[in-house]
């Protein structure tokens, strides 16, 4: 069975077949990102604008890579929440209006739920198993029990893990997203140099990001005041440690009081070198088994709506 995935979420317009929810037969990503640079971060209206000029050729080309046309396909997955509403509605009218010009099944997918589904893509996991979702917007500890039954056991009170990383880039000078520009510096760093707030919530699997992004932020401002050259590797070592530190921490607790052994990571945050290597280590550890979405299939993809749409489609 082939699916046609459609996303547009957020600045990547992208477009993916998936033979039977797991092989990957094309996967075509357009993105606005460079725009957005100029202004720090993503502005809706112009991501809108581009998915609405890119959408029809990244469809095309997806196809073609593929080798077919929209009559090999058996239905159009298309992510239809959470993200920038002008943003969805390119997509989902464009899925639309293609459904019912070639009468081809149209299936509504989560934006989430698909970034878990990058793992089925990536190797051979099946549920059940606990994942940990970090992305620009959400940070979730999720069990997935089957390919369509989730219980949220935790999530970020404030700040999403990416939202937190890329604020804090920006208040250190760093390109744009500056999660992506933390992990590139942080190796340079001592991630030891600054010890940021580790937040105690009552909660044992809720995450929250804002108090730790406030010290980064009041550190930079203090040294700035006094004139001192800010030692950009050392705060950002140290602020991803923070973060990582406190994801790994929350995964750990749920997995062991929940009991589960298979643990994924998913979102553009697991593309994160000190995130997966802690993990990594933690399961090592413990003796549990690892997986870890393809670098390129953390990020916004059509494949992963594709794979996830597959599941839901049979469902
Ligand atoms: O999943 P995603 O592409 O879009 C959303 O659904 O939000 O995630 C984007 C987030 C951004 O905050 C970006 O800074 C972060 O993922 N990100 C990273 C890395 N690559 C992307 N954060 C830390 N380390 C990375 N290597
Ligand atoms: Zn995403």
């Amino acid at each position: 069975m082939r699916i046609l995935g459609i996303e547009s979420s957020c600045d990547e317009t992208a477009a993916a077949v998936v033979q039977d929810g797991r092989q990957v037969l094309s996967n075509v990503i357009a993105t606005s990102l460079e725009e957005h640079k100029l202004y720090g971060g993503v502005v809706p209206e112009i991501a809108s604008r581009r998915h609405a000029e890119s959408i029809s050729g990244v469809v095309r080309q997806a196809l073609a890579d593929a080798n077919c046309d929209m009559s090999g396909i058996d239905a159009i997955a298309v992510t239809y929440a959470p993200g920038l509403i002008g943003a969805l509605l390119v997509g989902v009218n464009f899925a639309k209006g293609l459904s019912m010009a070639t009468n081809t099944p149209l299936v509504p997918v989560h934006h989430l739920r698909s970034h878990v589904a990058a793992n089925y893509i990536t190797g051979d996991l099946q549920p059940p198993f606990l994942c940990l979702v970090v992305s620009g917007g959400h940070s979730h500890i999720v069990a997935v029990e089957d390919y369509t039954t989730y219980k949220v056991l935790g999530k970020t009170r404030d700040d999403a893990a990416g939202e937190a990383l890329d604020k804090a880039g920006r208040t250190l000078g760093l390109p744009y997203p500056g999660g992506i520009s933390i992990d590139k510096i942080a190796p340079t760093g001592d991630e030891n140099a600054f010890a940021f707030p580790h937040p105690r919530l009552d909660t044992p699997y809720d995450f929250s990001f804002s108090g730790l992004k406030t010290a980064v932020i009041n550190t930079v401002h203090r040294m700035e005041q006094k004139g001192e050259t800010l030692p950009v590797a050392d705060l950002a070592a140290s602020f991803q440690k923070g973060v990582t530190d406190c994801l790994v921490e929350k995964l750990e607790k749920a997995a062991t009081d929940y009991g589960y052994t298979s643990i994924a990571l998913a979102g553009g945050v697991s593309a994160n070198s000190r995130l997966r290597r802690e993990t990594d280590r933690l399961c090592r550890q413990k003796g549990w088994q690892l997986h870890l979405p393809a670098l390129k299939y953390c990020g916004d993809n059509g494949a992963m709506i594709a794979a996830q749409g597959y599941y839901q489609y049979i469902a």
